[in-house]
């Protein structure tokens, strides 16, 4: 796994949804009751912005059809059978990273 500092955006307990990258990652990056989470930008439905959308009791909702996705495991609400891919957060020395594994990481995990 490659970890990617972040930034442009700063470790807070306040809500946010913002879309940064991370590598050649497009990640949507959320702030929620104090924890932060990382996910695609791009809806799997049919590829919306999903910074663009809302959060709400722990889901990220798609500002185009209104699925949803879990923050934690980014996995779509009941009846969308899909999901969004999640990446590791992690806060060191008040900066935020991302973690992207590739290919090679995940065949041998
Ligand atoms: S593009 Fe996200 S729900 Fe359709």
């Amino acid at each position: 796994m490659k970890w990617y500092k972040i930034a442009e955006v700063q470790p807070t307990t306040e809500p946010f949804i913002k879309k940064v990258k991370a590598g050649s990652k497009s990640v949507c990056l959320v702030g929620f009751e104090g924890e932060i989470y990382a996910m695609a930008a791009a809806c799997p439905h049919a590829g919306a912005d999903l910074s663009q959308g809302l959060c709400v009791k722990g889901k990220i909702v798609c500002p185009y059809h209104r699925y949803t996705y879990e923050l934690a495991t980014g996995k779509g609400g009941e009846g969308q059978n899909d999901f969004v891919e999640t990446y590791a957060v992690n806060i060191k020395d008040d900066d935020i990273y991302v973690g992207i594994s590739s290919f090679w990481d995940k065949v041998f995990r």
